[in-house]
């Protein structure tokens, strides 16, 4: 639709920012802290850019009160931030780290005072390293009663003072890249394996869901996914077809069950001929079926352009462009059901991201139209190499742009009709990424370090921090 004139920004909009701990805190052995399977996973030489790791990371742990002030200085309404499972519990389960509980204590109170609202991840892939040897992690039905029983310490410490949870962070890329490709810990490439780990970890994340209506009242919770919306290459009907596959097979086998308590059939039924779906069991039905979310958070990043893929054609899903050098990525697909194929009408980042503020806007009323629910932009943001320049300069206006129309877009998704509650970056201050070190930022604040010296960690005031609080301070109508 086009309009005259676009609605504006309810005066609620959550205007926020995100990150998480494993990319931001540092401290990973200390006050009792328990290792994740990131910090064993990044031991292993070569499994990181540069090898690099959350030892140190942005030193939020040690720093969180001055990060905090450049979010008061900022005007941020919110700040999305996970909590690391190994802190509360080191074993994931057993005994309680007060030390961890106190340091997200003193976060979401120094938040508060200064009025800003917290919004909580309970888990952002940090799975503890004691489950993980235990019993396989997330391969195991034993851990929804782990993960159930962490929530619930969570909901009882926390949810009085905090309105806004989200369960899972990107489900569908921490089962993939972990179990399918590998290349995320546990270093599994088993795609039944990962539907069967999916599988339980959609049922913890109903669980969890149904918990927290005992004891968090007036609060909203959600899962954040990672949404890539799917356009057919050509309006040839076998790309169109390749498109409704796609659609389903990375977008609604999650979605679908988070909001109607099943699988999509097309998705499953293709599963099932190749003997890998996931087994459901007594009882799994009903709990996903009482385990739907108050809203559904997206991460968007990018769109992705789909084309028909021959029954012997390409599988590959393992050349990411994890180094910056634009191009080195290649396409990838499903065999029989669909590939992709670059978009000439959109621009990419150095990663080989698509840029498309529209796919934002189709995205987010593809959501809403299916599952009639709100949404809440858990993140959106443009990772790139930034300059410092001299006087402590960072001139960042790529970044400025990127959100800008990022951020339209959302203001033209609310005249359509859409309820959405807020708009979180990626990410506040720089951080680690997963596995593009510290040369890939997204920050509006820059930290002085890279990947193999710490240097002083030093906070530093991009351009897009300046931008972003005008955007703030104006409810979205400066852009
Ligand atoms: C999302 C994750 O997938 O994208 C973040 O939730 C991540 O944790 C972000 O950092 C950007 O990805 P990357 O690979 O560029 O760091």
């Amino acid at each position: 639709m086009i309009f005259n004139e676009l609605d504006k920004f309810k005066e609620s909009f959550l205007w926020g920012s995100a990150s998480a701990a494993y990319q931001v805190e540092g401290g990973y052995n200390i006050d009792g802290k328990g290792l994740s399977i990131w910090d064993k996973f990044s031991e292993i030489p070569g499994t990181t850019y540069k090898n690099t790791n959350g030892k140190i990371a942005v030193d939020h742990y040690k720093q969180f009160k001055k990060d905090v002030s450049l979010m008061k200085e900022m005007g941020l309404k919110a700040y999305r931030f996970s909590i690391a499972w190994s802190r509360i519990y080191p074993n994931g389960r057993g005994e309680i780290n007060e030390k961890g509980l106190e340091f997200y204590d003193d976060l979401i109170d120094e938040l508060i005072d200064n009025n800003i609202k917290p919004i909580i991840t309970i888990y952002h892939w940090d799975l503890p390293q004691y489950l993980q040897d235990l019993y396989g992690g997330w391969e195991s039905r034993e851990i929804v009663d782990d993960f159930n029983n962490y929530c619930i310490t969570l909901y009882k410490r926390y949810g009085e003072k905090v309105k806004y949870w989200v369960t899972l962070n990107e489900q569908n890329i921490f089962m993939l890249l972990g179990y399918k490709i590998g290349i995320h810990p546990p270093r599994v490439k088993d795609e039944k394996r990962m539907l069967k780990a999916n599988h339980i970890a959609s049922l913890a994340n109903a669980k969890a869901i149904i918990s927290f209506r005992e004891y968090v009242t007036n609060g909203m919770i959600g899962p954040s996914f990672a949404f890539t919306p799917n356009y057919a290459y050509t309006c040839k009907p076998e790309d169109v077809l390749a498109r409704e596959n796609a659609e389903d097979m990375n977008c609604h086998w999650w979605l679908d069950i988070y909001c109607f308590g099943n699988y999509p059939a097309f998705a499953f039924n293709f599963y099932e001929k190749q003997g890998i779906a996931p087994e459901i069991e007594d009882g799994d039905l009903e709990l996903l079926e009482k385990g739907k979310p108050d809203f559904i958070g997206i991460n968007y990043y990018r769109s992705e352009t789909i084309e028909e893929n021959d029954i012997n054609g390409i599988s590959n899903f393992h050349e990411i462009n994890t180094s910056g050098k634009k191009g080195t990525s290649k396409d990838y697909g499903i065999p029989g059901s669909f590939k992709t194929i670059k978009n000439p009408y959109l621009e990419r980042t150095n990663w080989d991201w698509e840029i498309d503020p529209t796919g934002l806007r189709v995205g987010i009323r593809r959501i809403n139209s299916r599952y009639r629910l709100p949404i809440l932009v858990t993140e959106n943001g443009l990772g790139e190499f930034d300059k410092l320049e001299a006087g402590d300069e960072i001139n960042d206006d790529y970044r400025i742009d990127f959100i800008r129309n990022h951020i339209l877009a959302c203001r033209q998704a609310i005249t359509d009709g859409v309820e959405l509650l807020g708009y979180c970056t990626w990410s506040f201050t720089d951080l680690l990424s997963w596995l593009n070190g510290y040369q890939k930022r997204y920050g509006f604040v820059y930290v002085n370090r890279d990947e193999n010296n710490e240097k002083d960690l030093r906070r530093i005031k991009k351009k897009s921090f300046y931008w972003y609080k005008n955007v703030i301070k104006t409810n979205g109508e400066e852009l």
